[in-house]
């Protein structure tokens, strides 16, 4: 009998799955409820109905489901980031399971995806290598941090002699494998692929919707300008933000201008600086700004 209603509930459950994929929220939040009812046992069901609460705009129900999950599966860095950033607790940075799971699930539709939410991340960066006088010459050494599927490396591409990326994704890094612009792509969490990589070998950086999923971002800052060249150029994009760094109800981090210029403070000298809006969320343009730090 208890196997039958975990295999009616698995049933549900992958039903859910696939209505989530198909945008199909209502019915898929009502598939994983009936999971739950049959089994109330299995995490992924909870996790699928907090994440179809969300989507719902519902997310006191989804914290009430992510506790569930979270008693079932505590090590789960998916369930205690997404609980973190609806409850508006802050964390360092999002747990790597969390970023992987999130950007495995994305990767094969991801440029499309973001070219209808008008995306412009590797576009704010490349205003600011052109702001900065850079001749497309081929000459530089340039490391993409979060390269992603490479959308952020495609505009560099005509200044780099080299160009390598960094990213904790599989699926990503297949996905900029396929377009071929990398000489080389690490695998692993930009710390501590930074770390055992040979140091003040760089002339640019760039990290493009990367640190909104990094909250606390001092560390890298001395790693980046550990791995440039004295004057060499750091470039990254942060959703605009008013106070150090805080974790929004959309899991990502959002930075203040006073937070990452004291974590610049005696690495970089601050080089320029452009506000745009770098997506549509939820209906609106997500402010954003662009910065270029140079390496002292
Ligand atoms: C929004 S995507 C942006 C990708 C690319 N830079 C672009 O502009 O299209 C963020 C990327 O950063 C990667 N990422 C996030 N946090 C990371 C971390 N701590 N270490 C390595 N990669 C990370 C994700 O896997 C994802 O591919």
């Amino acid at each position: 009998m208890k196997h039958e209603r975990t295999f009616d509930a698995i049933r549900f459950e992958q039903h859910g799955i696939h209505a989530r994929d198909a945008g199909l929220h209502a019915e898929a939040a009502a598939d994983f409820a009936r999971a739950v009812a049959l089994d109330p046992g299995r995490s992924l069901s909870w996790l699928g109905l907090a994440l179809s609460q969300i989507d719902l705009k519902r997310p006191q129900d989804a914290l009430e489901s992510l506790h569930r999950a979270q008693q079932l599966s505590p090590q789960s860095g998916v369930v205690t980031h997404l609980l973190d950033s609806l409850s508006g607790h802050t964390s360092a940075r999002a747990p790597e399971t969390y970023v992987s799971w999130l950007f495995n699930t994305y990767a094969e539709g991801f440029d499309m995806h973001l070219a209808r939410l008008g995306y412009q991340g590797p576009a704010m960066l490349h205003r600011l290598a052109i702001r900065a006088g850079w001749v497309a010459d081929g000459s530089h050494s340039i490391l993409d941090l979060g390269c992603g599927t490479g959308l952020s490396g495609l505009p560099f591409l005509s200044y780099a002699a080299r160009l390598d990326g960094v990213d904790l994704s599989t699926g990503m890094l297949e996905q900029a494998r396929r377009r071929g612009i990398y000489a080389d792509l690490h695998h692993g969490e930009v710390h501590a692929v930074l770390r055992g990589l040979p140091a003040g070998s760089r002339d640019m950086m760039i990290a493009a919707d990367t640190l909104i999923y990094i909250g606390d971002v001092a560390e890298l800052f001395r790693l980046v300008a550990g791995h440039l060249k004295p004057g060499g150029s750091f470039l990254f994009t942060v959703e605009t933000g008013e106070q150090s760094f805080t974790l929004a109800p959309s899991g990502r981090y959002q930075h203040a201008d006073d937070y990452l210029q004291a974590c610049a403070d005696g690495l970089f000298d601050f080089a320029d600086r452009i506000e745009g809006t770098i997506r549509v969320e939820a209906g609106r343009l997500m402010p954003a700004r662009a910065y270029r730090f140079t390496r002292r």
